[in-house]
């Protein structure tokens, strides 16, 4: 693992970036600001290594991630709570509503923009942790919540996150990565061109614009919705069909079927999606033990200054965010997010890649 020195973010202390390389050309970077996933390197299928996420220049820029989410690790809940409420134990509890009524990633005040500890990590092991400890009453969540996060990067090309958390009160715990890739580099473009393959028989329909789940699941079969058998991002995406209409492109929860069962059979994960862009050559699978996955379209991307001085427009990058359904906290027909008191809950998701020019069994990090 290396340690540099990324910078000092406004009214906080030295923010540090932390980079982990494995056998084949791949290389990811973390930051203890936020727990941000700052850069992903894949070697394209000529060799030549393509910075596969969106992401910002400075620190100060992620201090102030509370729009994009580049990279965020979001906690406590990734998603909508919808009256920026949820009832625990008979107790109704507040957050900041940060979208009209509702609250989007735990409101103004997000983990991804919060200063963590970082774990000393055996010599061992190709991977960092981050810990983090919300006091009960953050962001109107009860509980005193540790929370551990750990990026690890294996030699078969994944990057494996896996959060721990415990409470001394019973909350919510939904935590998600909400990086954007681009298997065509960052800088690349748009993404309505990566092939993408879902599997999932269904979704969860919106009820409008604020994208509070009905509490149903809906067939894909027939819809701009199916993409069981791989499509285009952007073959559909702006079809005359109202659920897209509502959102503004895909910006869905679609639910994992509980039989697809990833070709990495030593955790049990299932796999969630598998995108592919031919131009690069980069493929990337995603696995997990989360019920859904939330596909964002990066509808809202406006000319975000990125890293490099890129500016990210519309749809130049794609988010695939594992967690519960949105809204399930409060959604008697979801699974539920509420951890008991002195539980731990353990979740893993792996984001494992694939191309020509990663080297097998190369010659060491
Ligand atoms: C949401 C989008 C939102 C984006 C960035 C996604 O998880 O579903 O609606 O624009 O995050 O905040």
């Amino acid at each position: 693992m290396n340690r540099t020195i990324f910078g000092a973010a406004e009214g906080a202390q030295e923010v540090s970036l932390f980079t982990l390389k494995n056998r084949n050309g791949m290389e990811i970077t973390m930051s203890d600001l936020g727990a941000v996933l700052t850069r992903v390197i894949v070697p394209d299928q000529e060799g030549h290594p393509r910075d596969v996420v969106l992401g910002y220049e400075s620190p100060e820029e992620y201090r102030k991630n509370t729009n994009t989410y580049f990279g965020s690790t979001v906690g406590r809940n990734g998603n909508r709570l919808e009256g920026a409420a949820v009832t625990l134990e008979g107790k109704v509890y507040h957050m900041t509503p940060n979208e009209g009524e509702n609250n989007l990633h735990s409101g103004p005040d997000g983990y991804q923009i919060r200063m963590w500890e970082v774990k000393e990590t055996a010599e061992d092991r190709n991977e960092v942790t981050f810990v983090l400890e919300s006091p009960d009453g953050d962001q109107g969540f009860p509980g005193n919540l540790k929370l551990e996060v750990t990026y690890a990067l294996t030699d078969e090309n994944e990057i494996r996150i896996t959060y721990k958390g415990v409470s001394d009160a019973e909350t919510v715990f939904n935590p998600t990565n909400h990086s954007y890739f681009n298997l065509g580099g960052h800088d690349s473009g748009t993404i309505l061109n990566h092939v993408l393959t879902l599997m999932a028989d269904s979704y969860t329909p919106v009820r409008d614009s604020a994208s509070i789940p009905t509490g149903e699941k809906a067939d894909v079969t027939g819809t701009p919705m199916d993409f069981r058998q791989g499509k285009a991002i952007g073959l559909d995406i702006d079809a005359d069909f109202q659920q897209l209409q509502y959102t503004g492109g895909y910006d869905h929860n679609f639910v994992i079927n509980q039989n697809s069962v990833s070709d990495d059979t030593t955790t049990g994960l299932y796999r969630a999606a598998v995108v592919v862009c031919s131009e690069s050559g980069i493929t990337m699978e995603v696995d997990t033990d989360r019920p859904g996955v939330q596909l964002y379209a990066g509808n809202f991307l406006k000319e975000e200054p990125g890293k490099g001085g890129v500016k990210y427009g519309k749809r130049c990058g794609f988010c695939l965010e594992t967690q519960y359904f949105p809204n399930a906290a409060n959604e008697p027909a979801f699974a539920s997010p509420i951890i008991k008191a002195n539980e731990p809950c353990v979740t893993e998701t792996v984001y494992r890649f694939k191309s020509q020019g990663l080297k097998q069994g190369g010659e060491g990090r």
